[in-house]
């Protein structure tokens, strides 16, 4: 496949055609990491929903496979999770062969226009060809609706202390947790987050998992659940909790969000399943978009893309628990060694132009290191520009302690209202400041030192960027190191 479109991203994951939202029923089985997708392949709209499949070796590359799940007579094929049933505890497998399994949810169209409440239910469907084909289980739903509005994208993990199966799943402005011996019969076990977390919409896409403490043998729970509206920027937005889990009840040691992504285009994302205990990470990917515009961005053959994979970790910071995100570092292999350029120490005032030896801006990585002084200045930061002056800023402002992303001059912003706005995000920074940044064609992923802040945002300059500027206002900021390099497409 060779992608030419305008806006389309050369090394993120986007549909070859058609609508997609959330990423669903990500496990790794075999040598394959698995993504499947909400997708609807009559359109560039939402609309009646499968799931899109593709696979990967790397989490890097990915090949698109046949669509998984064809919506049928039960309903639309809503997100969920996927694992593997290595005991074969559903006995729709063998020892010798585990069967794979799906847990999603059907969405019942004509109950919801009827106006009814129950519209949503959860179902199974397995696969003993390493995904490759699914069968439905006939004894779906397993979890039937009893009068929950939005009860849905189950998702569901081994918990090996209590050696059962947990599943948690949103419903309406909480999340529901249920406890499984065979994946096929469910019990509920307790509810979560009627009076934790932001309520300025609906919960969706919940996950939760145990992650060591960073430096202790400590391990805590985390649970992420997405909520559309009320990010902290506007529409979709990730937020998480740390806590304890007993395999029935999840207690959060803080009432209060954190969101693990600042920006405006990090949603519905979750962590992969069954990735192999050698290697011990917890990846996550989310989808790039929002659903205050994802329907109408200015892409013609698809749209939307998912997130790079990231790897989440836990780092107590006084008395916090805090959940770091970090680029897997596969993706150091797409990086064009050939195209390195670096700086060094720079004492930067007002504006600099930096030289990128004619890199391609639209795909590549840039790391910034700052020295900051006892007083910072003003604002400083990066911009990124092309021919036409259409523009996208990233930058720290000292008085109000936030990072800012400022799209509202980035080139194509007339398909919504609400696109135009400027993202902040809190920050206390230390004595030095390292940016790593990725871009591609139309986003930009932010991680601030080494993950503690994140910010995901997608823009369309109508032009590609030829010019890459550091800036300072009211005093020098100095720039310890520079790294820019053009990364590889992956198709
Ligand atoms: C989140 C979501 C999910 C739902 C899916 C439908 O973006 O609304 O809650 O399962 O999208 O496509």
């Amino acid at each position: 496949i060779r992608y030419t479109e305008q806006y389309r991203p050369q090394y993120h994951f986007s549909p070859d055609s058609a609508w997609m939202n959330d990423p669903n029923g990500m496990v790794y089985y075999d040598g394959e990491y698995h993504l499947f997708y909400q997708y609807y392949p009559d359109s560039t709209v939402w609309g009646p929903m499968h799931w899109g499949h593709a696979v990967s070796t790397d989490l890097v590359h990915w090949q698109h496979l046949p669509i998984a799940l064809y919506p049928d007579s039960l309903g639309y094929i809503f997100s969920g999770s996927a694992v593997v049933d290595w005991k074969n505890t559903s006995g729709l497998g063998t020892q010798e062969n585990p069967p794979l399994i799906a847990i999603y949810t059907y969405h019942n169209a004509l109950i919801a226009e009827a106006g009814g409440v129950d519209v949503e239910s959860q179902a199974i469907a397995y696969s003993i060809d390493k995904g490759r084909s699914w069968i439905k289980y006939e004894g779906n739903p397993v979890i039937p609706n009893d009068g929950n509005r939005d009860f849905r994208d189950p998702n569901v993990f081994w918990n090996e202390d209590i050696q059962k199966w947990n599943l948690v799943l949103s419903a309406h402005d909480h999340v529901q947790i249920y406890s499984s011996d065979n994946l096929k019969e469910w019990k509920y076990e307790s509810d979560f987050g009627v009076d934790a977390g932001g309520h300025g919409g609906v919960w969706e896409c919940p996950d939760l998992f145990p992650l060591k403490v960073d430096d202790t043998d400590e391990a805590k729970w985390v649970l992420i659940v997405n909520i559309n509206p009320g990010g902290p920027n506007g529409g979709s937005a990730t937020q998480y909790f740390t806590g304890e889990f007993d395999g029935r009840k999840f207690n959060a040691d803080t009432k209060e969000t954190k969101w693990l992504d600042w920006g405006h285009d990090n949603y519905a994302g979750v962590t992969w399943a069954d990735v192999p205990k050698e290697d011990g990470r917890r990846i996550f990917m989310g989808w790039m978009s929002n659903w205050d515009y994802a329907q109408v961005v200015p892409t013609k053959k698809w749209r939307s893309a998912m997130t790079l994979p990231r790897v989440l970790s836990l780092v107590k910071k006084k008395d916090e628990f805090m959940v770091r995100s970090t680029p897997v570092e596969e993706i150091n292999k797409i990086i064009n060694t050939e195209t390195v350029i670096s700086n060094q120490v720079k004492s930067i005032s007002d504006e600099a132009v930096l030289n990128t030896n004619g890199i391609n801006l639209n795909q590549s990585h840039l790391v910034f290191d700052f020295e900051l002084g006892d007083s910072i200045p003003h604002e400083f930061g990066i911009i990124l520009e092309n021919n036409l002056n259409e523009q996208i800023k990233f930058s720290y402002v000292d008085s109000t302690k936030q990072f800012q992303f400022d799209r509202t001059q980035s080139g194509n912003l007339s398909f919504s209202e609400k696109f135009a706005h400027i993202s902040t995000a809190p920050y206390q920074t230390g004595s030095t400041l390292n940016l790593e940044i990725f871009i591609d064609a139309a986003s930009m992923e932010i991680f601030v030192d080494n993950g503690d802040l994140v910010m995901t945002e997608i823009f369309f300059c109508t032009q590609p960027f030829s010019k890459l500027k550091i800036f300072s206002n009211g005093q020098a900021i100095s720039m310890t190191h520079s790294q820019l390099a053009e990364i590889k497409s992956i198709w």
